[in-house]
């Protein structure tokens, strides 16, 4: 079979690179379906400090850990750079630094090898994880289909699309201003709790009370799909600030009430919108993506809440930044003619279309 073959009949291996945030990640994938690999090197630990992402100090991080991550990815495949036949990267959106040295090392590789390079839409690639498998899973469950809306949630995202059918994307809802994983950071660093602030506010909510504090529900009678929880923030603010000075800095306890309280605000909200986009759009199938996916609460409210709705939420690896989902969806796009030049360039603000 020839490489031309290869592309267009759909057995073909890809390699995908993502490093649009604070997550160097390589994965190989078969067939835009099968996960033989997906490394990931968190940076995490550097950011914490910092209380959020450093953008200058992603970058250096990425360009120090993209070459060994993607020698890992390969290993783990067991394949080398000559089985590859398509090359994905992040184009965007994300930090402009960061996506360069993915960007770069794609376009490097591509000529080098000859290998055809498509660009990945980061939102587009969270949106294709529900038709992602592992390789050695023997009998996937019930096949995720098209259309679907999805509830994209992530440090830098909160947005409701509506994906018609393959490549597809419709905006129904978009974030106003602080996205919703922004939010719980935010609030975690306002508490003293650290960053990333979404899974310590998520642990310490199990054992706290969401109903100790009302905060708002942004923009829930908006009569729209946005999202916006720079108003729900600033109520933690002010709420925290008068518990200061009236009673003192606030113990365990009450820092539990305060995280359950908030994390039920930004569920209702979530799911409440979601809600009203299943309505406008007469979708039957929803997948919940990015890092906020994570969320316990959120993975069981939405079941509850959300009844009759085919729900997909993926395994937590697939839901915050990962490449496998890179190289998942870059053979349709390839397939589409989405193939880049050489002059391909880091696009910090591209849009889903
Ligand atoms: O998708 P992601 O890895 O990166 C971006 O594209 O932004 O998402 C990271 C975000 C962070 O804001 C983090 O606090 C949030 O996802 N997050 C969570 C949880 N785990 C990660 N938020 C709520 N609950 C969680 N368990
Ligand atoms: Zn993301």
């Amino acid at each position: 079979m020839t490489d031309q073959d290869k592309l267009s009949s759909g057995d073909l291996l890809t390699l995908g690179i993502e490093t649009s945030c604070d997550e160097t990640s390589c994965s190989v994938v078969r067939n835009g379906k099968w996960i033989l690999s997906n490394s990931i090197a968190s940076q995490v630990r550097s950011h914490a400090p910092y209380g959020g992402v450093v953008p200058e100090l992603a970058s250096r991080l990425h360009i120090r850990n993209v070459i060994p991550i993607m020698d890992r990815a390969l290993e783990e495949a067991g394949v080398s750079l000559d089985d590859i036949d398509l090359m994905a990267v992040t184009g965007g959106p994300g930090l402009v630094g960061s996506l360069l040295v993915g960007v770069e090392l794609a376009k490097a590789i591509s000529y080098v090898r000859k290998i055809p390079l498509v660009p990945v839409h980061h939102i587009a690639g969270h949106l294709y994880t529900p038709f992602l498998r592992n390789a050695g899973e023997k009998k996937p469950e019930g096949e995720f289909d098209y259309p679907f809306l999805g509830l994209v949630v992530s440090g830098g995202h909160s947005s409701l699309i509506y994906v018609k059918e393959p490549l597809h994307y419709e905006t129904i809802g978009r974030t106003l201003d602080d996205a919703a994983g922004e939010a719980f950071d935010k609030v975690a660093k306002l508490l003293g709790l650290g960053y990333p602030g979404g899974p310590v506010i998520d642990r310490l909510s199990r054992d706290g009370d969401p109903e100790f504090v009302s905060f708002p529900r942004p923009g829930l009678k908006s009569g729209n799909c946005h999202l916006s929880f720079s108003g729900l923030k600033t109520a933690v603010v002010r709420f925290v600030q008068n518990w200061r000075r009236e009673k003192g800095d606030p113990g365990e306890g009450v820092i539990r009430d305060i995280a359950a309280s908030f994390q039920a605000a930004v569920i209702d909200t979530l799911l409440s919108k979601t809600d009203r986009a299943i309505r406008e759009t007469g979708a039957r199938r929803l997948a919940i993506v990015g890092g906020v996916a994570c969320n316990s609460g959120l993975r069981s409210e939405a079941a509850r809440r959300l009844k009759g709705i085919d729900i997909h939420i993926p395994p937590p690896l697939l839901c915050t930044d990962n490449a496998a989902m890179i190289a998942g969806l870059a053979p349709s796009l390839y397939r589409d003619g989405r193939i880049a030049p050489l002059t391909l360039n880091a696009n910090a603000g591209l849009r889903i279309s």
